[in-house]
Order: structure tokens, then sequence, then C-alpha cells
């Protein structure tokens, strides 16, 4: 293989034209994670207004709300495929117009079942994209910037939610529901416009046989020397992937790399924290903030602002500290909130309190505590360790394998939290969660690898170290 790597970064790329197309994958890549994080929170507003004007029940409230996480399930298993076939930027574009046209639906719907198929269609399209958006951020940036992009994906999802709690805030009072839906079509447009503004990646247009489109468009993103000799260490680097089966992924000895992929992404949802994301409001009316107006102000507060200043504290830290420390450190956080919420629901029910109280406030601040938590730890460490474990040769399709889960935990979830809690109470339920946080602590104590400072390479080596000390003797080796 040739000893040129994939990229030379030329100091135009920090002063000059180059810097224009690095912020324009940005814009990319934060819209992305824009339509997914409105989403999530938009409905937390929304809710209320359409449990009244269309009389749901318990299950069709939680069928409104959890459709989009079935239709980003499904959107985000054909994603790779489609990003593949068609390209990373067509794949964006069509999530994109998926987004908005489910959007537009969702807006204007006069029934029932016309906004859960608009729901699962603005999920198929943030599915979608929310693959081909870090897709093509990754094989566009140079490498010192890439994991940037990852953190900076994770803030415009916890930004997305914010911008949704303020519009839900802002149109609560007329109880203007369908606006609060519609307005994600700006996004989704945006994000149409600039991707088909933006060209394909020049490894998909290499994969694709397209070597002097690949060129052209290395020479106007990153430019610099040596386009050649840089296209074809891609080039070399692409065949290591190619006839990747998903035989492949689920290899004897990928499988313990896997098994804890698959378990980050599902205990990241099985903690709770989309059930409190979506149903915040909901919460908060139980814990005595009766108006609307009250409840999404208490939203803002404690889900929008509080995830987006405690994601830039991740992004700050993952690196010094490393994944476990901050893991810990959140997990413990989450478990002490969701065991105070659970605490003050069981004082809340015996007292039967109205109006804010002290249950209320209690609330309140154990909301702030679990978000704050979440967000510093499982929010963007998963994704950060689930880019990092696998072999550069699956790492595609075990990302997605790994996305899939995380979907699926997720619609599971809140398909399923207003019934539990109906059935089982809240504080029951929140004390479940609790417990999910306490084993998902020891599961990473004892599972998960510490990848911070190493290479991917590194952290391959200790796989197989590991596999090998396993076979050698019954005692669990240190990672770290
Ligand atoms: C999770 C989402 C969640 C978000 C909250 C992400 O890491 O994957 O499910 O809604 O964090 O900020």
């Amino acid at each position: 293989m040739s000893t040129v790597t994939t990229e030379e970064v030329s100091p135009k790329l920090i002063f000059g034209r180059f810097r224009f197309w690095l912020f324009m994958v940005g814009l990319v890549v934060i819209l992305t994670g824009l339509l997914f994080g409105y989403d999530q929170g938009v409905i937390s507003g929304a809710l209320q207004f359409i449990t009244k004007q269309f009389h749901l029940s318990t299950t069709l409230q939680e069928v409104v709300t959890s459709w989009v996480t079935l239709g980003a399930l499904v959107g985000a298993l054909i994603a790779g495929g489609l990003a593949d076939r068609l390209g990373r930027q067509r794949a964006m574009v069509i999530g994109g117009v998926l987004f908005a046209v489910g959007a537009l639906g969702e807006s204007l719907a006069p029934g029932t079942w016309v906004l859960v198929i608009s729901r699962f269609v603005v999920g198929f399209g943030v599915g979608i994209a929310s693959v081909a958006g870090p897709l093509y951020a990754a094989e566009m940036a140079p490498s010192a910037t890439r994991g940037r992009y990852v953190s900076s994906y994770q803030l415009a999802i916890t930004i997305g939610i914010l911008l949704a709690d303020i519009s839900d805030a802002a149109l609560s009072s007329g109880g203007k529901w369908r606006l609060m839906l519609g307005l994600s079509i700006i996004p989704g447009v945006l994000l149409v416009l600039i991707a088909m503004a933006m060209p394909d990646t020049p490894r998909w247009y290499l994969r694709s046989g397209r070597r002097a489109e690949a060129r052209a468009t290395l020479a106007k993103t990153l430019g610099g020397p040596n386009l050649d000799g840089r296209l074809d260490t891609m080039q070399a680097e692409l065949a290591e992937t190619t006839g990747v089966t998903w035989k492949d992924v689920f290899a004897p000895s990928l499988r313990r790399a896997l098994w804890v992929g698959i378990g980050l992404a599902v205990f990241q949802q099985v903690t709770g924290i989309n059930a409190v994301i979506y149903y915040s409001d909901k919460i908060f009316d139980f814990a005595g903030f009766t108006t609307p107006h009250q409840q999404t102000i208490a939203t803002i507060i404690s889900v929008g602002v509080v995830n987006v200043l405690a994601t830039l504290i991740a992004i700050a830290w993952v690196d010094k500290f490393g994944r476990k420390p901050l893991l810990y450190a959140g997990l413990v956080g989450m478990t002490v909130g969701v065991v105070a919420i659970a605490a003050a629901f069981a004082f809340l029910d015996r007292h039967h309190a109205t109006g804010v109280s002290v249950a209320g406030i209690v609330t309140l601040i154990a909301m702030i505590v679990y978000i704050a938590s979440f967000a510093f730890s499982l929010g963007p460490v998963v994704w950060t360790l689930i880019a990092e474990i696998f072999p550069n040769r699956i790492r595609g399709k075990a990302m997605a394998v790994c996305t899939a889960f995380n979907w699926g935990a997720a619609f599971i979830v809140s398909a399923t939290f207003l019934s539990v809690m109906n059935a089982i109470g809240e504080s029951t339920t929140f004390l479940i969660f609790g417990a999910l946080c306490v084993i998902t602590f020891f599961w990473v104590k004892a599972k998960v690898p510490e990848t911070k400072g190493k290479t991917l390479e590194q952290i391959q080596a200790a796989w197989a170290e590991h596999d090998e000390a396993r076979q050698a003797g019954p005692k669990e080796p240190a990672y770290d």
C-alpha cells in the first residue's frame, strides 16, 4: 500500500477557500442533528393538545409519540445500502425530503392515522439522515477534525431539542400544535437545498468507479498536494472493505465488540432518557406544574438548556478524563436524579398536591440532575465509543446494527412508558429506570474498554489480547 495518507491538510484549510467547504460539511451535519433533536423534543409540548383534539387514549398517545422512532429504525436500517447505492449526498436529500413531507403531513393531519403515518415518514427521514449525514462528514472531513464532527452532531441533537422546547413554549398558549410540528419543515427544506448543492464524497465516487469526479471533489473541498497519491490510498482502503458481508460483522472474533456496541446502544435508552424527554411536560403536570405554560418553561430549563450545556462539558472533557470515568459519574448522577423523581412522585401520590409544591421543585431539580448527568455521559460517550470499537473493515455495518438497536430500544421505551406508568405507578416506573442505571454502571465497569488516547489499531489489539487472556483463565483481565 502507498505510504501517502488520504489527506494532506494545507494551511488553506484554516484560512481561505477550503474553509468554506468544511463549514458546509459542518452545516449539513448540524442540520441532520437538528432534525433529529427537534423531532425528539417537539412532541412533549404538542401531545397534550393533540390528545385533546383527537381524543387519544393512552395507547394512541404512545403510538403518536413513538412511531417516529419506529420510522427511524427502518430508515437507519436501509440508509447504509441507500448511501452506498445512490451516494451519501442523495441519501441526505432523500432523508430531508421525507422529513419535510412528513412534517407537512403532521401539521395538516385531519385525524389520528394521518398524523401517525406522517410521524412514521418523519422518522424514516430522520433515520436516513442520521446515518447519511455523519457518514458524509466522516468521509469529507480531515481526520484532525473528524471527532469534532461526531460531537457536533450530538450537540446539534440537543440544540434541536432546545429549539423544540422553545417553540412549544411560544406556541402553547394558543395550543398551536400544528405549527409546533410544522416548523420542522424549515430545517428539512434547508437540508435538501444545502445537500443538493454539495458534491458527493471522493470515497463514494471512487467506489462507483468515478475517479475523475473523486479527484475534482478532493481538489475542490480539501485541496492540497498529491491528489492522485491520496486517491490511490483511499482506493486501497476501500478495497479492504469491499466484499464485507453481514456474516463478517457477526464473526466470532468480533462478537465481543459487537456485544459491547449493542449493549451501549440499548442501555443508553433503557435508562429512560427519551421517556423523560418525550413526556417531560406530563411529568411536570403530575408534579403539580398545572398550566401548559409552566410545564414548558420547566421543560426548557431542565431538559433543553441543561442538555445543551452539559453536552458542551462532555465535548471538552471526553479526551481529558476518558470515556469510562464520564460514564461512571453520569450513571451515578442519573441514578440519584431518577430515584429522586421516584421519591417525589411517591410523596405526591400520598398528598395529592396541586400547584407548584416542594415535591414539584424536587422533581424539577431531580430532572436537571438526571438530564445533565446523561448529557455529559451516556449521550455523547456512547456514540463516541460505538465509532471507536470496531475495526475499519466492518465499522459501517456494525455501527448500523448498533444504531438500529438504539432506535429499537427507544421505540420500546416510548411505546410503553405511559401504560407502564399507569399500570404500576410513576414511582415504581422511575425506580425501574434507577435499577437499570445501576445495572448499566456495573456492566460498563465489567465489559466496556477504555479507548481514551488509543489509536483504532491499539483498540483492536486490546480486544485480541482480552480474548486470549479469557481463553487462558477464568479471571476477567483489566482493559485499562
Ligand atoms: C440519544 C437520543 C437522545 C439524545 C438526547 C442521544 O445520544 O441517542 O436518543 O434523545 O441523546 O440528547
